[in-house]
């Protein structure tokens, strides 16, 4: 049985094949309408959504399943142990998708159940967003990424761990241009720090127009974790986090007239990691990369629930 933790037990060939179905799912979802006919997802979240939740529960209606939403604080996980409680969840529904602040406890999920869990981000990756990340890529590059360039420029995270991952798998050129210091620990990831320390083709700039100078997609994510971002017990970090960041700001001085394309998982906070004007810029695939969400996750349900898997 495959989960999909992170991207690292996936092969290219895996991706590729997820993409692929992800791409004939959106040119005819007709025929893909009873594909996962009567199938239950369980929906778990510790934490906001808007994205993850709606995409997901949209691509079991229309592939003929079902999607239940589990709020965790409303729930009994908050009572009892995760591994007991996701055994339970895994009797009734074919899939778990979970979306949790510690990595630590999507691994006690996949431990008690005995169906395919999928993480739908938590502190250290977010393997559905890069799968989405990487078809709106291809999408707008012809059909082929390989050896395209594609610049991260902001924190490194959950985001840009799996960027990390599908870009080195599949041999998309990735420049991370973020600063010196990583900001947000708690994403530190042994084999990810590997791979841009060792791979011919993920690097690490501090040099933000350095990076974008090479690319043909720039990317950026929220500077702070959305739990943190309108907590006003973080305050102060928050503003030492904007003031160190604005130089990495996408905006139009740093992209100019480029013929690049410019991507952003969403949330945004227009004003700091991206400029109003560029979100919105005929450049912008940032609504497609979003709507990208359905389809991608249509093409990893049925690569893990369907008749042939
Ligand atoms: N990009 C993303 O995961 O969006 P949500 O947080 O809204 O799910």
């Amino acid at each position: 049985m495959q989960h999909i933790a992170n991207l690292k037990a996936l092969s290219a060939e895996d991706i590729t094949g997820i993409l692929d179905l992800g791409s004939a799912i959106k040119a005819n979802p007709k025929a893909y309408e009873n594909a996962l006919h009567r199938k239950s997802l369980a929906m778990l979240f510790q934490k906001t959504s808007t994205r993850t939740r709606l995409s997901f529960e949209v691509a079991m209606t229309q592939l003929g399943g079902h999607g239940v939403f589990i709020d965790w604080q409303t729930s009994n996980f908050v009572l009892s142990s995760i591994r007991n409680e996701s055994g339970y969840v895994s009797r009734n529904a074919d899939c778990i998708m979970a979306r949790l602040m510690h990595h630590s406890d999507l691994l006690e999920i996949i431990e008690g159940s005995r169906v395919p869990v999928i993480n739908g981000c938590c502190e250290k990756f977010h393997p559905c967003q890069a799968l989405t990340d990487v078809l709106t890529m291809r999408e707008h590059a012809g059909g082929d990424v390989q050896g395209k360039t594609l610049c991260y420029v902001g924190v490194q995270n959950n985001v840009s761990n799996s960027l990390t991952l599908i870009c080195s798998k599949l041999g998309i050129n990735l420049v991370l241009a973020t600063p010196e210091v990583n900001d947000n620990g708690e994403s530190r990831d042994a084999d990810v720090d590997e791979i841009i320390r060792t791979s011919a083709t993920v690097s690490h700039t501090t040099d933000p127009h350095e990076g974008v100078a090479a690319a043909d997609f720039v990317y950026t994510d929220t500077w702070i974790d959305m739990q943190y971002f309108n907590n006003p017990k973080y305050k102060d970090q928050k503003e030492a986090t904007l003031a160190r960041m604005m130089p990495y700001q996408l905006n139009e001085a740093m992209i100019g007239d480029r013929d690049v394309r410019i991507m952003h998982d969403m949330p945004i906070h227009e004003g700091y990691e991206i400029s109003s004007g560029l979100v919105h810029d005929p450049r912008s695939v940032i609504f497609d990369q979003a709507e990208n969400r359905l389809h991608a996750q249509k093409g990893l349900l049925i690569w893990l629930l369907g008749e042939s898997s």
